[in-house]
């Protein structure tokens, strides 16, 4: 009835920002070497760097906290943990784990060896590492959609299906000891995957008999939007449609940082009882006692009562209603960005907005500087720092496949208001986006060089 969508929830304890100036912003960038992640944090005054472990939690979970039973086994904070997730995805076996990464590496160290592929509509980089650190392969199949960023195709984050038979035709089942699925898809734009394509996918896995596992960390914001945007589903609950994407699986790991809101936190999940066993026995290695996975009981609590706010209807709808309202009016101001908009960030195309720079010269730095310089908002360059690298051999750097800048929105942690000063300082860059000026890259690191890399303005 109304146009407003507000916050559902009331501010209970508030976080003081320090406002800066562009002069102080513009000295603290350079002290950190032109590179956003040697910011201090309070150094930034919104924060779009990353949606993970940066959610606010609710009074909920915050009175969890202090229920939290910390005994080494058997801990009944363990079991509401386990009880909550086998009642959201339907698995059997639950495993905790401190994070998203170590359900990884667990479940590709129990599933995988040399020279085996793992398919997946996009790896997220950590999951790409930890299936490459088994020495097999990690194959990207995302939908021919996502390659055009201005359609309004909803599911730009479906599995390319025709890839998927043909790595079954040319590796053969017998090298393919999993599928997976990332939803949302966070390296192919924070874009949803249709429950149509999961079935096509899951038909073919029991095809070659091969088994389907989801990456999930954003499951629920996947599920609101097959809600929003595929036929047939608008009837449906969240809490359905999560359960038939999860029936279609074996299992899943799941980064809780993301869609059930909690600082820290992850599990693994699997139907099958003799794998479930091996992974609590790589699990005691590294992460602890299968009732705690590395996490303390105050955790499992927070991640237990996140679980089931994370498939509450109105929460889903103002998330994901206020990612599309930031998309919107960047849109309607005429910044390129991907489209439709996802679930937890929106995409610049540094690309086409800094059009008079080089890739090596790296407009996606270049806009994300200015971001910063002129509004203190800090996002991620996901370009040619990130992806490209510098040839050991001839000394040149090679560009990357794209050039985007990524606005990551944390759960429940900024307004609207914060929401439109974002916009509004967006729209600014873009408006002067001809003075921008591109960058060198001074040191880097041979591996993930965009995290330490130091930069300088070219002329
Ligand atoms: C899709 C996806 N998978 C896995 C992970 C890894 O999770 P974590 O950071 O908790 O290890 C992330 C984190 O950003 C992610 O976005």
């Amino acid at each position: 009835m109304f146009k407003t969508i507000i916050e559902p929830f009331r501010i209970k304890t508030v976080e003081q920002i320090r406002m800066t100036t562009v002069q102080q912003r513009k000295e603290m960038i350079r002290e950190a070497g032109y590179n956003i992640f040697a910011l201090r944090s309070d150094d930034v005054i919104i924060d779009l760097l990353t949606d993970s472990g940066t959610g606010a939690m609710s009074a909920n979970q915050w009175g969890g906290i202090m229920r939290g039973d910390e005994s080494y086994a058997g801990s009944p904070s363990y079991f509401r943990f386990r009880d909550s997730v086998q009642d959201i995805t339907g698995f059997e076996h639950i495993i905790p784990t401190h994070q998203g990464r170590a359900a990884e590496r667990i479940l590709f160290s129990a599933m995988c060896k040399e020279g085996d592929v793992v398919p997946n509509n996009s790896h997220f980089d950590t999951t790409r590492a930890n299936v490459e650190f088994r020495g097999a392969m990690a194959l990207d199949l995302p939908s021919p959609e996502l390659a055009d960023m201005d359609s309004d195709f909803p599911f730009k984050g479906d599995m390319d299906l025709a890839g998927l038979r043909d790595a079954f035709n040319m590796y053969g089942a017998e090298r393919i000891p999993l599928v997976m699925l990332t939803v949302t898809n966070n390296s192919g734009g924070g874009q949803p995957v249709s429950l149509a394509n999961m079935r096509a996918v899951a038909d073919i896995c029991h095809e070659y008999d091969t088994p389907l596992y989801l990456d999930a960390c954003r499951l629920t914001e996947n599920a609101y939007l097959i809600k929003q945007r595929e036929p047939g589903y608008a009837e449906k609950t969240v809490r359905e449609i999560v359960r038939q994407m999860c029936d279609l699986a074996e299992g899943c790991t799941m980064s809780a940082k993301k869609d059930a809101i909690v600082n820290m936190g992850g599990f693994l999940a699997t139907r099958d009882a003799a794998l479930a066993q091996e992974h609590r026995v790589l699990l005691i290695l590294t992460e602890g006692f299968p009732t705690y996975g590395g996490l303390s009981g105050r955790d499992l609590e927070a991640l237990a009562i996140g679980m089931q706010e994370a498939v509450d209807e109105d929460y889903l709808h103002y998330r994901i209603t206020s990612t599309r309202y930031v998309g919107q009016h960047l849109r309607d101001a005429g910044v390129p960005l991907l489209w439709p908009p996802g679930g937890h960030a929106i995409y610049l195309d540094a690309k086409r907005i800094a059009a008079h720079l080089e890739p090596t010269e790296y407009p996606g730095v270049a806009v994300a500087i200015a971001m910063y310089e002129a509004g203190g908002v800090r996002a991620c360059e996901i370009g040619s720092l990130m992806f490209g690298h510098l040839d050991p051999v001839t000394g040149t750097e090679t560009a990357g496949p794209r050039e985007l800048v990524r606005l990551a929105i944390p759960r429940r942690v900024y307004t609207q208001s914060h929401m439109d000063y974002v916009i509004e300082v967006v729209t600014k860059v873009y408006e002067e986006r001809e003075s921008l000026a591109g960058y060198r890259i001074l040191e880097q690191a041979p591996f993930l060089r965009h995290f330490s890399a130091k930069l300088e303005p070219l002329g």
